[in-house]
């Protein structure tokens, strides 16, 4: 790190407004000032930096704010705020807004805060002042009860600043955990992002890659290969696709800076600006008695034969719209969000096509943590069951899926907002339960006639019953059972099952059940908090 870094932006800007300050100024002088201090602030680290930016394929913070927000709508606050660090140098080098562009416009007509690290300006990094104009507008957006947006294009902790700059993050992550549940927290990551920076996206709601252009690791390559031998690449390591597949720690991947943009806008609009505010509502103009006889058709005859749940979704949402969320990590579980006779509604829905739609551990954390969000942001859940069970085997076992299933449990049967389920076909065991049962709170729960609602599969359950019987009886006690116990009806003779109906008549049905639960008021016991199992 070479010493009295200089940019082509600063040291003019402290040195002319010095002397500009000692003379006495015309008020057209003034304003000469005035334009001239905010457009080096507008040029953060300089033009040569801003090339140098967008050579690397990656746009500026203001560009990016620029897209984001609708047309004219920032208002840019601490524009012209300074480090006050005095050593390496640094004292020299003072550009106006330090590193981060940040302020309030709006999406879709409606108030966000928005911030976003400029890497022009010592690459992007965490100055003490930097973090403190993050943390004003985590306060406003608290205050104001409207979504925070962070977008990471950043080398880290500043380094000539030292501790300021890491009491900086833990402040941050503080007011990040304080606003959790009480306003929607989006991150974009668009650059590097690593070390303990990783921590203040991963503590938001929902976060967002660029493919090939941005990652995230607590450690990078180069310490991995010190510590433990392994060769890795940045992308390999902690890329785009890498966290939306196998970690989970993103939710979404743009293939450019623009569409992750248009991604996040797209997400807000299903969302409430605060956990005060109801579901967004829009205009439908969807029949809402409209039915479909290919659902009739849809779930396979025979039980082990898979199918794609996503067509039932695409069919009975509001103009066959679904957004995904997190597509790419545990396949085996959908979640997204849709409109339903115009109300936004969160989806969770086991997936018959991939690992026959069973509950792993993934699986488990991902709908658990979607499910605790609508529910802290009063978005109603539609459940979609079909699900063969627990995946049985040691790698579950010894990796907890005991303690990770219990987060589903958990998260449903905490949750207040209006809760709808639907069982396609299988519903066994402990899956049951688990999935949005009426007895952990669902509200209005619907089957299919193919549902096979028992507490285990046919198979298992006569070679248990019946284990020393010969093939021939086996097989007449199994069509037996199949008949008895592989439907609904046990379940809607218990009052398990408020309603069987036609899947042609799906969207009606669940619009009916969503429209009867619209009021729905539910006040779990007084306590500080829960303690879900982690
Ligand atoms: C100060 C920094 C900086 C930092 C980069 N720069 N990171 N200045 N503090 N953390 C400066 C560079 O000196 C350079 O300045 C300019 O930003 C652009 O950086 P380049 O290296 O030229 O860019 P690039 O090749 O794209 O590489 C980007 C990078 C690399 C991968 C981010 O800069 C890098 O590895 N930086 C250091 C990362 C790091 O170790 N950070 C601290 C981690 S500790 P000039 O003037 O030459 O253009 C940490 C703890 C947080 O973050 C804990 C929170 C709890």
């Amino acid at each position: 790190m070479k010493e009295e870094k200089k940019t082509n932006n600063e040291p003019k800007t402290t040195k002319k407004a010095t002397e500009e300050s000692k003379k006495v100024l015309t008020l057209e002088e003034k304003i000469k000032v005035f334009e001239k201090r905010i457009k080096l602030a507008e040029l953060g680290g300089g033009e040569n930096k801003i090339k140098k930016q967008h050579e690397s394929g990656k746009m500026t913070a203001r560009e990016r704010i620029d897209i984001f927000l609708d047309t004219g709508t920032f208002v840019e606050i601490d524009k012209l705020v300074v480090h006050k660090c005095t050593d390496f140098g640094m004292e020299k080098s003072k550009i106006p807004g330090d590193g981060i562009v940040a302020g309030y416009g709006k999406v879709d007509g409606r108030l966000v805060y928005v911030f976003a690290y400029d890497f022009t300006v010592f690459g992007g990094s965490l100055s003490r002042t930097n973090a403190d104009k993050i943390i004003k507008l985590q306060k406003l957006a608290l205050k104001n009860g409207a979504p925070i947006i962070g977008i990471n294009d950043s080398g880290g902790a500043r380094i000539q600043e030292g501790i300021g700059s890491l009491g900086g993050y833990a402040d941050i992550f503080y007011n990040n955990t304080m606003a959790s549940g009480v306003i929607p927290q989006l991150s974009a990551i668009m650059g590097p992002c690593a070390g303990g920076a990783v921590y203040s996206p991963a503590l938001t709601d929902f976060v967002f890659m660029v493919k090939e252009k941005s990652y995230m690791f607590v450690t990078g390559p180069d310490v991995i290969k010190a510590v433990t031998h392994e060769d890795v690449t940045k992308e390999e390591l902690g890329g785009a696709f890498t966290h939306n597949s196998k970690s989970g720690v993103a939710h979404f991947m743009g293939d450019n800076e623009e569409t992750t943009l248009m991604m996040m806008r797209e997400l807000l609009s299903f969302l409430p600006s605060n956990n005060m505010e109801d579901s967004p509502i829009r205009h439908c103009d969807d029949d809402i008695h409209r039915e479909d006889e290919k659902l009739n058709t849809l779930i396979p005859e025979d039980p082990n034969k898979p199918y794609d749940i996503k067509e039932l979704i695409y069919s009975v949402v509001d103009n066959g719209y679904f957004f995904e969320v997190s597509p790419h990590f545990a396949a085996n579980i959908v979640i997204g969000y849709a409109w339903m006779g115009g109300r936004s509604v969160g989806i969770v829905a086991n997936q018959p096509a991939v690992l026959a739609g069973v509950l792993d551990i993934n699986a488990s954390i991902k709908a658990a943590r979607f499910i605790r969000f609508c529910d802290a942001f009063n978005i109603p859940i539609i459940t979609l069951q079909d699900v063969p069970g627990f995946l049985p085997g040691t790698i579950q076992e010894h990796a907890g899926i005991i303690r990770n299933g219990a987060k589903l449990v958990f998260a449903y049967s905490e949750a207040t907002v209006p809760k709808i389920t639907l069982i396609t076909r299988k519903s066994y065991g402990g899956a049951y339960c688990v999935m949005s049962s009426k007895h952990i709170g669902a509200d209005v729960n619907l089957a299919y006639p193919s549902a096979e609602i028992a507490v285990m599969g046919p198979e298992g359950a006569v070679n248990i019953l019946y284990r020393n019987v010969d093939a021939e009886e086996k097989a007449k006690i199994l069509q037996d059972y199949k008949e008895r116990f592989a439907n609904p009806y046990q379940a809607a003779e218990l009052g398990y099952i408020d309603e069987i109906i036609l899947p042609k008549q799906t969207r009606l049905k669940l619009i009916q059940a969503l429209e009867m639960t619209e009021n729905k008021t539910v006040n779990n016991p007084p306590k500080k908090h829960g303690n879900i199992p982690l």
